[in-house]
This record gives C-alpha cells, sequence and structure tokens, in this order.
C-alpha cells in the first residue's frame, strides 16, 4: 500500500496486469488496493449522501442507443477539434487535484499519457505539479483550471503565467463558492500530506518564502478553502476573460440560462458539470442537465460534459446528447495510482477503442454521424 505521507516506490501493475483490465471499474479496485485509504476517500468521494454521485452514472447508463445498420463503417475515424485544437477521440482529462497524491509523477505521468494518446489534459490549478513543468513534458494541448480566490492580484499574475506556459485555454469552475461536505474525507482526516506543494498558488516573494497562505488543516474546507471565494458574479467572467486571449470555458454548469448568461459573458465554451459529484447533493445528473444546455447555446460554442463516464459508449451518448467532448475526473486517477503513465494510457486506450467500437455497432463512420436520432428515433 502507497504510504501518501512519504510515497515512493508504489507496487506498480505490471503490463500484463494492465493489459488484462478492460473495464475502468476494475481499475478502480486496483487502485483501492495501492492507496492509502485517506487518499482514496478524497479521490472516490461525493458530497453529502452521494445521490448525485450515483445518479451521474445510472444516468448515461438508462440511455438506450438506437443503433443503425447497414452502413459502411469500414473507414471509421474518431477523430475531432475542440476550439480548434485536435483530439484524436472526443476526450479530455478532467481537471483533478493532487496527482502526486496518487502517484510519484503526477501530473507529469498523466500529461505524457495524454500526449501519446492525442488528447488535451486540463491541468487543475490545485496541481502538485507546476503548469511551466507540465506544459514543458506535454505532447497534446493543456488547458488550465482555475478558480477566482480572494485576491484577484494573483488571478491576474496566475493568468499571465499561465499563458506564458503555453496553455491552450482557462477552464474556469464556478460551482465551488464553498466546498461541499465530503464526509468521507472528513472521516479519514484528509489533509494535504507535508511533501506535496499547491506550486502554482504559491507566490514566491524575494525571500523565496512561499505564500499567500499555507494549505494545512483537515478535511478540504480548512484545507484549501482559501482558494475559492464566495462573492463571485458574472461580472468576474468578464473581468476574466478580458484579461486574456486565450478561450475561457465554464465548467460546473446545469441550467441552460446559467449557460446562455456565460455565454453572453464572453464564455468560449461551457463544461456541464456538477463537480463530479463533489459539490451540491441532490444536483441533477450531468446527462440530464447536458440536452437543455446543448439545445440553447445551440453551436455557438462547444459544450463538453463530464461526470460518471465509464466506458466508451457513455462517450456515444454524450455526443448524441449535443456536447462536442466529454471529460473524464476519477479515471484517470485510477489509472496513475495502478501504475503511472502506463496506467493512465491504458484507461485512455480503453475508453477510445471502446468508442470506436460503439461507433461502428451504431452505425456511425465519423463523429459527425453521431446525432440526437440514435437516442429517440423518429416513428417511421
Ligand atoms: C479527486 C478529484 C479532484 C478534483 N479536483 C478538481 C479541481 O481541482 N478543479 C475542478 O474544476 N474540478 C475538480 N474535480 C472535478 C473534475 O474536474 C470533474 O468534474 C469530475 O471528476 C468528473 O466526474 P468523474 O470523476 O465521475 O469523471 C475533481 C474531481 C475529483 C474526483
Amino acid at each position: 500500500m502507497i504510504n501518501t505521507e512519504q510515497v515512493k516506490n508504489p507496487a506498480e501493475c505490471t503490463a500484463a496486469e494492465l493489459a488484462a483490465i478492460f473495464q475502468i471499474d476494475e481499475f478502480e479496485h486496483a487502485a483501492r488496493a495501492r492507496l492509502d485509504p485517506m487518499a482514496f476517500a478524497y479521490f472516490v468521494g461525493g458530497a453529502g449522501r452521494e445521490l448525485t454521485l450515483e445518479r451521474n452514472r445510472a444516468a448515461w447508463d438508462a440511455l438506450s442507443i438506437w443503433y443503425r445498420v447497414m452502413v459502411d463503417v469500414s473507414r471509421r475515424s474518431t477523430a475531432t477539434t475542440l476550439l480548434d485544437l485536435p483530439l484524436s477521440f472526443p476526450l479530455l482529462a478532467a481537471p483533478t487535484a493532487l496527482h502526486k497524491m496518487a502517484h510519484p509523477e503526477g501530473e507529469l505521468a498523466t500529461v505524457r499519457a495524454c500526449g501519446e494518446a492525442g488528447i488535451p489534459m486540463v491541468l487543475s490549478s490545485l496541481s502538485t505539479t507546476s503548469v511551466e513543468e507540465v506544459c514543458a513534458a506535454a505532447t497534446a494541448p493543456v488547458l488550465f483550471q482555475m478558480y477566482i480566490g480572494p485576491d484577484r492580484g494573483f488571478v491576474r499574475e496566475l493568468v499571465n503565467r499561465v499563458e506564458r506556459a503555453g496553455c491552450r485555454a482557462i477552464q474556469l469552475t464556478v460551482d465551488a463558492p464553498v466546498w461541499g461536505l465530503r464526509e468521507r474525507e472528513m472521516r479519514s482526516g484528509f489533509h494535504v500530506p507535508p511533501h506535496l506543494r499547491i506550486v502554482n498558488l504559491e507566490r514566491i516573494d524575494p525571500q523565496g518564502a512561499t505564500g499567500p497562505t499555507g494549505h494545512t488543516g483537515v478535511g478540504i474546507s480548512e484545507t484549501l478553502g482559501w482558494t475559492i471565494s464566495p462573492n463571485l458574479s458574472w461580472k468576474d467572467l468578464e473581468w476574466l476573460c478580458s484579461l486574456t486571449t486565450l478561450p475561457v470555458i465554464v465548467k460546473g454548469l446545469c441550467r441552460a440560462d446559467d449557460a446562455l448568461t456565460a455565454v453572453r459573458s464572453g464564455a468560449r465554451g461551457i463544461v456541464v458539470s456538477n463537480h463530479g459529484g463533489r459539490q451540491l447533493d441532490g444536483a441533477p445528473s450531468t446527462a440530464d442537465a447536458l440536452p437543455r444546455i446543448a439545445q440553447a447555446v445551440a453551436s455557438r460554442v462547444p459544450v463538453i460534459v463530464d461526470g460518471g463516464i465509464r466506458q466508451g459508449v457513455d462517450i456515444l451518448r454524450a455526443l448524441a446528447l449535443g456536447a462536442t467532448a466529454v471529460q473524464i475526473g476519477r479515471p484517470i486517477l485510477w489509472g496513475l495510482a495502478c501504475a503511472g503513465q502506463p496506467g493512465v494510457k491504458r484507461v485512455i486506450d480503453i475508453l477510445a477503442s471502446d468508442f470506436d467500437r460503439s461507433m461502428a455497432l451504431a452505425g456511425c463512420a465519423t463523429v459527425a454521424a453521431v446525432t440526437r436520432d440514435l437516442l429517440r428515433p423518429s416513428e417511421a
């Protein structure tokens, strides 16, 4: 078992063991066996009774696919684009914090695996590797996730830093005016292990000391409460957009009216997300929220969705509901905990081949052929 206080040599899955894993849920089991219980509780948990966490998964499962037959699918392409960025298939690694709590190589292992697979990584602002190091190791686009915290001067500096590092877009997370109450974290005594640093949020002063505040305490509210602010409004989105030429994508919406306001305030993309069921317990599943938002924004900006995507066929379902691409959070962490870069690569490969096979079985030779009627065919 990995001791997250001093991660050194986790007992990693061998190549043969990785090749024998076919389902993301098997990865979760394998990761659980390798992770410190506190780290596993932080990664796996949702808020409250975890209703929304469960709903996310169940809602994708409930969607039947009315496949087409007698379509020539001998030459298929899963490739697509998102804001002009190339994707080998419609998947991004969602922003998740603290990758070094899963594996000593942390975000570097993740970004290298994403590069090998040809998909973008969204780097969390709460990463344990700096944005500069991650971008230097990247061979596919890196997007940067951020919160607007109370120190707006610091936000401005961070935006400049992210631009200089070479990130291709910003995902602004807006579903966290306060942190959800994640009971598993509280029970397991979640804290940031002392050997890890949330490097992007440290401000280096001339003496080399770090700030703006530490990240001590137990539970996410105490530990990371200083990174978010409860007084944001749409004006802050306009302000962020005015600071940068990078596209700003707003992450964490479930309502069509909010999506329209976000677009009017400068958003160049939307992520339908409930933070993987970690914020408001009782929020709708993202599969329920997605079609309303996709219909409202009507192709003006791309719509991404995350939450409970665990199979390639879920990507097909999301595209049929109007998404341009999907993100996965926990599956990446499970792959990382099992075997670092090859583990993340195997997770992505499982989804890529399942998506490709599902496209063929549904009678779709291209991503553009994945249309709404696959879920609701008209009567003949
Ligand atoms: C352990 C963990 C840490 C996360 N950290 C962040 C974060 O730093 N910023 C953010 O916007 N979302 C964060 N999220 C939410 C993810 O970006 C994403 O919305 C969610 O994980 C998708 O659901 P899934 O895990 O079911 O795929 C985190 C999720 C998890 C599980």
